[in-house]
């Protein structure tokens, strides 16, 4: 989907040749990562991905009215005319005027669109264009680069290698196109989104909980061409053995938590999450509803049974980590979590997905906003991990237990305002991307954060539990040594 190369023969070469030292510089060789691409394919990769970007973004702007567009929808979010148009406006920035060395095509409304300038709720104060005006800049923006997408030799500067820029690009549109999904969700009315219902998929009778072995592992990347600062550089980590929830938790479990009186003691709740489920009166996920003895949710306008065997969704990382601590287990490190996901014990490998090199596709991932809601727990076995963990990737966003920090090695690229200035903040890392995400926004090394008490997010979590120590753990004999 993402037209990304496939770099199979490739990578059973390099495992196959793959050094026997650990040390973090050839570990990083030993992650996973295409081989490079000629200029002409990566020209035509970027163009499709930003002609996909642009055409989702058109869809969740063209399906309301323009009041609903200019409206704010929820002080957490901006109104729809301000994503579009600052879509536009870091294309400008980076694809026009970094790249290309353009001048500013209108200075006066940089400002407007800067994220830091104005918070979310001061955005609908702001003499922002008009729908039909950021439309018409957003397009124009395009057309220019394209042309520039044309000429550059996407390779010889830091910024274009590999078509980086244009990835980075499409990226951030589609970002901001899960942005607008979350808008959609909060705002009231009548249903304007459709989608086909994921397969139906058997209920899941697999192992609760997978073991993922300990010994090292290759985190982050240093190869992949589109990754961003935060995900590189690859490193190796020592990972003590740990079990991990095959599936996400399901709504089924979540609601045992619930019944079993969850939110009404303090005890498995983290101090600031106590305070805020008692200040905000909070008792269940956000968007869920009771009515005569039945847990109902609203979901992109419908009101719904909550459905037993999908995974919970739009919970805080307050309520995960309060979840966790009921069920006698612990949230998944970011470490832990990019392991199950990665972590090839045949090659000792790191993969760029959890079933390979390859790209998502509709049979491995549920991803794209192909569906609005996650797939039931235990679906796309062809996405499952080598050590058989289920919807790592798409479905929903996965709390881990870790803050947002840099990796050892981490250089701000290309601007400190997109990862810098957020480590070491109020933040938890989610990993893993959801239905609402798209696949060039997503792969085993991601990273995205948010705060702890975030819910309108499409965030869930699967949680995990130490495991005792084997004497293969305690012998650092290699990755070979744990098959
Ligand atoms: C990575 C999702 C936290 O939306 O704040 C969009 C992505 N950065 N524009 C965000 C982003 C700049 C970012 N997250
Ligand atoms: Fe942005």
């Amino acid at each position: 989907m993402t037209g990304r190369r496939t770099p199979d023969a490739d990578s059973a070469t390099r495992s196959a040749t793959r050094p026997s030292g650990r040390s973090p510089d050839r570990s990083a060789d030993r992650s996973a990562g295409p081989p490079p691409d000629s200029p002409d394919e990566l020209r035509a990769r970027a163009l499709a991905e930003l002609l996909a970007a642009r055409e989702r973004t058109s869809a969740l702007t063209s399906c309301v009215d323009d009041p609903e567009l200019t409206a704010q929808h929820s002080p957490l979010m901006s109104p729809l005319v301000w994503d579009l148009a600052h879509i536009g406006n870091q294309e400008e920035l980076w694809l026009l005027r970094a790249v290309a060395g353009r001048d500013a095509m209108r200075p006066e409304i940089d400002s407007l669109y800067d994220a830091f300038e104005h918070p979310r709720a001061e955005r609908p104060t702001l003499p922002l264009l008009a729908p039909d005006e950021a439309r018409r800049y957003a397009a124009e923006v395009r057309g220019r680069a394209l042309d520039v997408l044309d000429s550059s030799p996407l390779r010889g500067s830091r910024l274009t290698d590999a078509g980086f820029a244009f990835g980075m690009i499409a990226q951030h549109e589609q970002q901001h196109d899960e942005t607008m999904l979350i808008t959609h969700q909060l705002r009231r009315g009548a249903p304007v989104l459709t989608a086909p219902e994921p397969e139906p998929a058997p209920p899941f009778t697999g192992p609760a909980e997978v073991l993922v072995p300990g010994g090292p592992f290759t985190m982050g990347t240093s190869t992949e061409p589109w990754s961003l600062d935060n995900e590189r550089p690859a490193h190796t980590r020592l990972v003590p053995p740990f079990f991990i929830d095959t599936t996400p938790v399901t709504n089924a479990a979540y609601q045992s938590f619930i019944d079993d009186g969850g939110y009404a003691e303090s005890r498995w709740w983290a101090p600031a999450g106590w305070d805020m489920i008692r200040s905000g009166g909070i008792t269940a996920p956000l968007f869920w509803r009771r009515e005569g003895g039945q847990w109902l949710r609203r979901r992109f306008g419908h009101l719904e049974p909550v459905a037993p065997d999908e995974p919970v969704l739009h919970v805080s990382w307050y309520e995960a980590d309060a979840y966790a601590r009921w069920a006698g287990r612990r949230l998944p490190t970011e470490t832990e979590w990019e392991k199950a996901a990665r972590h090839d014990p045949v090659s000792g490998r790191s993969l760029r997905y959890p079933w390979g090199d390859t790209d998502p596709t509709p049979e491995r991932a549920n991803l794209g906003q192909r569906h609005l809601r996650p797939a039931r727990a235990g679906s796309y076995p062809a996405g499952e991990s080598p050590l058989g963990v289920r919807q790592l990737i798409g479905d929903v966003w996965e709390w881990t237990s870790s803050d947002f920090l840099p990796y050892p090695g981490f250089v701000a690229f290309p601007y400190r305002e997109y990862s810098e200035v957020f480590f070491g903040g109020d933040y938890k890392v989610l990993r893993g991307g959801a239905f609402s995400v798209a696949p060039v926004a997503c792969r085993g090394t991601f990273r995205n954060w948010d705060h702890p008490v975030r819910r309108q997010i499409f965030s869930g979590f699967r949680t995990a539990r130490d495991a005792a120590p084997t004497e293969a753990d305690r012998t650092d004999t290699g990755p070979l040594g744990h098959v």
